[in-house]
């Protein structure tokens, strides 16, 4: 399998944390120990990188980690990785510890990075996505979503036993500052009246005349789920609107934020984690590099990251969309 010739396998997490990312740390770990490959936990994220704060992980220091949520090796969002200077003290430190390949788990943030790490460096990298956004492309899903959806969807259950009560109308605001997957899917499952994201313009007009038509079908509350990257505004601002055009409903705002990127990962997200790892760092033993691991149709892909990152995002389900509205009547 090692055809590549590396000893040392350096990981690290990148950008937003995820949960399931302790799982794919996991699997990088073990499955390096069965390939005989050393592996080295860099903490947070590029910024350790340039600090130097990096040490050998062996397969127990992952024991007991698997359901837990967060990232046990840190994540940090780093301007000085932008620079030559920084990157070249990063290189530096990957050098003086002789790492030799490396998988870095994060965000589009993470893979821009590595991107100019191997141009730099000529290291081999292989990336794995763990965002809860799911707007990378070349992959069907990313670490993490699968779990905040669920979280979005019971905080969603528990506000329509409160809204249902006092016959409130709600706008609930979930993640997602570019992508609307989580405000979909959480629509579609928390059975919300209307759904706003930032890839669709939804006229301000058009959703409050679908708001009064649900007043006046005499429907006791209703749910609004927006994703923070609204083009119309956020839940506050929403909300404030339909209050100026109208004293008809009774409107409350919940803010999800980040309880959507905390808790235990679901097993969707602890088995996409594992098997991630493990492409990761196979695919670095058979000399691939500046890819990202990808599920796609239900297989595990290698997508060169010029095809991933060439303006490319994670196209929104338009199905899932035209069934939301289908629904919602
Ligand atoms: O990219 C993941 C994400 O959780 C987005 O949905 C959100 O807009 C952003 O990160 C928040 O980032 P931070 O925790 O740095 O404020």
């Amino acid at each position: 399998m090692n055809k590549s010739s590396i000893t040392k396998i350096g990981v690290f997490t990148s950008g937003g944390d995820a949960p399931g990312m302790n799982a794919a740390i996991r699997a990088v770990v073990r499955s390096c120990s069965y390939h005989n490959v050393e592996t080295w936990g860099i903490t947070r994220g590029y910024e350790g990188m340039i600090d130097g704060e990096m040490s050998k992980l062996g397969t127990r220091s992952v024991g007991n980690i698997i359901q837990r949520g967060g990232t046990i090796l840190k994540c940090a969002r780093s301007d000085s990785f932008k620079t030559k200077e920084g990157r070249a003290k990063a290189i530096a430190n990957l050098r003086k510890h002789g790492i030799d390949g490396l998988v870095a788990i994060g965000g589009d943030g993470t893979f821009r990075g590595l991107h100019e790490l191997i141009k730099d460096s000529g290291i081999p990298a292989i990336s794995i996505p763990g965002t809860i956004d799911n707007d990378i492309a070349g992959t069907d899903y990313t670490i993490g979503y699968d779990t905040a959806t669920n979280t979005a969807v019971e905080a969603i259950d528990r506000i329509r036993d409160t809204a249902l009560s006092h016959n409130r109308l709600f706008f609930i605001e979930v993640m997602g500052r570019h992508s609307g997957y989580i405000a979909i899917n959480s629509a579609i499952a928390g059975g919300a009246v209307a759904v706003i994201i930032p890839e669709e313009h939804t006229s301000f007009d058009s959703l409050y005349t679908l708001l009064e038509q649900t007043g006046k079908a005499n429907k006791k509350s209703s749910l609004v789920v927006v994703a923070e990257g609204s083009r119309i505004g956020g839940a506050m601002e929403l909300a404030r609107m339909v209050t100026e055009r109208s004293s008809y409903f009774d409107i409350k705002v919940t803010i999800l934020g980040h309880l959507q990127r905390g808790g235990s990962p679901t097993y969707f997200d602890r088995v996409l984690a594992s098997h991630m790892g493990l492409a990761a760092v196979e695919g670095l033993l058979q000399g691939k590099t500046d890819c990202m691991v990808g599920v796609q149709h239900g297989k595990m892909v290698l997508n060169p990251f010029e095809d991933i990152m060439n303006g490319q995002t994670h196209e929104i389900d338009r199905e899932a969309l035209r069934l939301a509205k289908i629904l919602s009547t």
